[in-house]
């Protein structure tokens, strides 16, 4: 679990670890000097014979201290240009210092000088980045390492002590709920499938006051959600539909009158829920199944999402949707050819059964705008290997089909870094998915433009004036390289962030 963060006006000599930023000058600010005298001036010598030392963002120098010093070790940490420091960086820095407490095996650690960053909230940027960069993922792992001590407390020293606890309550809340995530995405798949995520969603979100209804293979199939039922049809491990709805803080439920006397529409996100994406019966060669696990890391991003507007208490109603189904080969599977009816009443010709995303996501949608007329709609979900080819692993693509909702999307992309680049839909997209046999068929025409006849197939099932964004997070969601604020390789929990302050910012 996470260590405690907290804030306080004055240092105590409770702890076994200093920290102490060190800008690119060297010169140690004034309470990093008061720490330098009493550790006999030590630290002053170290920063300026030791030459090789420049003190850029997150390079580290530990210093060990004699048996007098009030601690057993300071932690000398870069941050680089005073005058390039941002949020951003200060988290990276964070996350750095998580992993040197960690290989310290320190305890109890004191950040000395944060108030010397000038940078709005430094403290909460640094505390934020080390809470992800505590991030563990060891659960299968029968041989832990022996007497391991944990880091238990950091504390900043601030002025502003009690404001800062205050702001970084949200803070932890979102860390928490974007580790939440990335467990999910982590989780193998013969554990976490449609039925033990759905119980999760569910066990995690009902004490916080969201309603969480699953619908089980047989109620998809009777309420005529063709695509996700077909998709799921092949595994033992049957499909769910998962319906969570927060009312917003106050409220009764999402059709309760608000303020103005007038119902208030929910805003929705649905999410891509593929336990496991083995291509069907056109599978995916072994070298692209592996980490297809991940394939669910659009519904992990609504699941924390939900979690953390529930703990913030949103003012808004909200409701999140998540179709959740393992894509197998069995007897039972769905077969390139077949031709499905969707819940909206419009048949589909399955021309591939690897493009199953876009399947479950059209019932998804159809379902959230019939039931719930949302004045907004956004899906997350790892769509497309060609968004990945487009974009890269940094940007995930955004399909927007309503200006300010682009607006709004990107500013909370720029707060949060959470990277998004505007995609185009277009009717030529959609025309490539015509077809004598029914009334859309699953593919495109050729080899080009894959995230966007995908995008274009999403687009079918909106209706006509909904304000609606397509994030393709292939890219985002899942990473093979470890960094300061995520250690451990896989899910990344991208989204949350993102949205929080999406709705934060125009909902509340
Ligand atoms: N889940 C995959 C997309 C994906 C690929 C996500 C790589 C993350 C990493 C999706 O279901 C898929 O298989 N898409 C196909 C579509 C094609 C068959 C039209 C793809 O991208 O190749
Ligand atoms: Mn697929
Ligand atoms: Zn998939």
């Amino acid at each position: 679990m996470f260590p405690v963060i907290d804030f306080s006006t004055k240092p105590s000599t409770k702890y076994d670890t200093a920290i102490i930023g060190v800008f690119e000058d060297k010169k140690l600010t004034a309470a990093a000097k008061t720490i330098d005298g009493a550790c006999g001036g030590i630290l002053s010598h170290q920063l300026s014979s030791h030459k090789a030392y420049e003190a850029k963002e997150g390079h580290i120098l530990t210093v060990a201290l004699s048996a007098k010093a009030p601690y057993l070790r300071v932690i000398l940490v870069g941050l680089g240009d005073a005058k390039k420091i941002n949020a951003h960086s200060l988290e990276n820095i964070g996350g750095i210092i998580a992993g040197a407490l960690k290989t310290q095996g320190a305890q109890n650690a004191v950040f000395i000088n944060a108030d010397d960053i000038n940078c709005d909230g430094a403290a909460l940027s640094v505390g934020f980045g080390t809470l992800l960069g505590h991030y563990e993922f060891d659960k299968y792992k029968t041989q832990k390492p022996k007497a391991k001590t944990k880091l238990a407390r950091l504390t900043f020293i601030t002025d502003d002590d009690k404001k800062s606890a205050k702001e970084f309550a949200i803070k932890k809340s979102l860390a928490e709920s974007m580790c939440m995530v990335r467990d999910v995405v982590n989780e193998p798949p013969n554990l976490l499938y449609p039925e033990t995520f759905a119980n999760r969603m569910k066990k995690t979100l009902t004490p916080l006051g969201v309603k969480v209804e699953i619908m089980t293979k047989s109620e998809i199939k009777k309420r005529g959600m063709g695509l996700l039922y077909a998709v799921g049809q092949a595994s033992e491990f049957e499909p769910r539909f998962v319906v969570m709805s927060w009312a917003g803080a106050g409220a009764k439920n999402s059709k309760t009158a608000g303020k103005s006397g007038k119902k208030q529409q929910p805003i929705a996100f649905v999410g891509k829920g593929m336990t496991y994406d083995s291509g069907g019966l056109s599978i995916k060669p072994a070298d692209y199944m592996m980490t297809m696990k991940g394939d669910m890391a659009g519904a992990g991003a609504v699941f924390g999402l939900m979690h953390h507007l529930a703990k913030r208490k949103c003012a808004y109603p909200v409701i999140g949707i998540t179709p959740l189904a393992e894509n197998a080969v069995s007897d039972e599977a769905y077969r390139p050819d077949d031709i499905i009816t969707s819940y909206s009443g419009k048949t589909v010709e399955v021309l591939n059964t690897d493009a199953e995303g876009r399947l479950i996501l059209a019932d998804a949608l159809t379902y959230v705008q019939k039931h719930y007329d949302p004045k907004l709609v956004i899906n997350l979900a790892t769509l497309t290997g060609a968004i990945m080819g487009a974009l890269g692993t940094e940007y995930a693509g955004a399909f927007v089909n309503n200006e300010t909702l682009w607006t709004q999307l990107n500013d909370a992309s720029s707060s949060t870094g959470e990277k998004l680049w505007r995609m185009p839909l277009a009717d030529h997209f959609r025309r490539e998915m015509d077809t004598p046999m029914a009334d859309i068929k699953n593919i495109g025409a050729g080899r080009y433009g894959g995230a966007c006849t995908a995008a274009a197939f999403l687009q079918e099932f909106i209706d006509k004036d909904r304000a609606w964004a397509h994030l393709d997070i292939a890219g985002t969601a899942t990473t093979t390289k470890s960094k300061s604020t995520n250690p451990v390789p896989f899910g990344t929990g991208y989204g949350v962030r993102l949205l929080d302050d999406f709705v934060r910012k125009n909902f509340g």
